[in-house]
């Protein structure tokens, strides 16, 4: 059972890899701080069952041995002395050692910079496993990779285990893939389908419904025979689309094909839009979203779901004029009784947007992580503490 709750964290060294990449702007400042907030819960447990405790994260994709300014864990340093409401000192060149009371958290500069970190080298590993008495992954949001601090340092720290946001992520992915409740409906929307195609495929396998939108839907009408004008499409992945398609009407289910469209003749906000019918798409059109019959079609159908994942905005939402379809799909899953699991950037962008946080089951701190999980794939820092540990931080 948990570590913390046993009284078995009180004076111990506690290091805590977190996902604390957060989108900075020009100036250095946090345009986007979820990943930190969602940190929170964990260090907060360490600090208050007594440990000493090192926070680390990367930020970016620096070049190891080569510390940047701009590849600083600095403003982020700042917004977690904010949200704790305590000093939390930066350190760098931490990895020979680090000095921190019980009671007390440091966070160790971007894990990033040491050499060996992103191929995992053993010597590193077991410098970062000295550094502890129990290492806690709480990264959900780098789970995909297998490095020195999310996988290395797992095999060797005296005692390994996920802290509360990654086992809360895993929970409602395994609730939503692995045993959810039917029928269960995924959206995947977004530019490409080449970026999407094995999510595409994987999901074919197991969803009811399946519902594409965006650029990739526009390739999905190209496949059935629609015109789609100048759209973004990807015709060497027309036999890819059908494939899924076929796959899903093995199992009884159709791969719903826009029937109207919004569309416009340059790619800009204030480009005049028109509804069409999806046979209608004149050769000079670009696709910009779904159009209102559809949109209202599929929100139906999501009504009857049992689960929702939901991985891509359906059309241009940025501009008011094409974010009808994104809005509705939106209404749909927050109106909905099913537990619905959202992940991806974009994503995260429009629930922000149409403010749906509080209706949507599970908001996911992954990109990558998450898209690889919706592609059946397993995650390597998960499976090592699967591996390590019985017990639960
Ligand atoms: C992310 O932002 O998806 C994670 O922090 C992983 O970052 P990476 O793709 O640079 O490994």
């Amino acid at each position: 059972s948990d570590l913390c709750a046993q009284g078995k964290v009180q004076g111990q060294r506690v290091f805590i890899r977190a996902d604390l990449n957060v989108p900075l702007d020009a100036t250095g400042h946090i345009t986007e701080d979820t990943r930190i907030r969602a940190s929170i819960p964990c260090i907060r447990m360490a600090l208050d069952a007594g440990a000493a405790v090192m926070v680390t994260s990367h930020l970016g994709r620096p070049t190891e041995g080569a510390f940047q300014p701009e590849d600083s864990l600095a403003p982020v340093a700042r917004r977690l002395s904010e949200l704790l409401d305590r000093d939390v000192p930066l350190l760098a060149n931490w990895v020979d050692g680090v000095t921190v009371a019980p009671g007390q958290v440091v966070l160790l500069e971007n894990c990033r910079v040491n050499v060996g970190e992103k191929k995992n080298k053993e010597e590193l590993a077991r410098k970062l496993a000295a550094l502890c008495d129990i290492f806690v992954n709480d990264a959900f949001g780098t789970a995909h990779r297998a490095e020195g601090t999310t996988y290395g340092i797992a095999q060797y720290a005296p005692i390994a285990c996920a802290g509360p946001l990654l086992s809360a992520e895993i929970d409602a992915l395994t609730k939503a893939l692995a045993h959810p409740q039917r029928p269960l409906a995924a959206i995947v929307a977004g530019s490409k389908v080449s970026t999407k195609l094995t999510i595409l495929q994987s999901l074919a396998d197991k969803v009811d419904q399946l519902i594409v939108g965006g650029g990739i839907a526009n390739t999905f009408m190209l496949a059935a025979g629609l015109p789609i004008g100048k759209s973004l499409a990807e015709p060497d992945l027309l036999d890819a689309a059908k494939s899924v398609m076929a796959a899903m009407k093995a199992r009884g289910a159709e791969v719903p094909i826009p029937t109207d469209v919004v569309t416009a003749k340059t790619f800009a906000a204030d480009a005049p839009a028109t509804i069409k019918a999806a046979t209608d798409v004149a050769e000079d059109d670009l696709i910009l979203d779904i159009g209102p019959e559809t949109a209202a079609r599929l929100a139906a159908q999501l009504k009857s779901a049992g689960t929702i994942v939901w991985n891509g905005p359906v059309g241009v939402f940025e501009f008011a004029a094409f974010e009808n379809g994104t809005r509705t799909i939106a209404q749909a899953i927050a109106q909905s009784p099913a537990f619905s699991i959202a992940g991806g950037g974009d994503t995260l962008a429009a629930i922000a947007k149409y403010g749906i946080e509080q209706q949507v089951g599970y908001i996911s701190t992954g990109g990558g992580a998450f898209l690889e999980v919706l592609e059946g794939k397993t995650l390597p820092a998960f499976e090592i503490l699967e591996k390590r540990a019985a017990t639960a931080f």
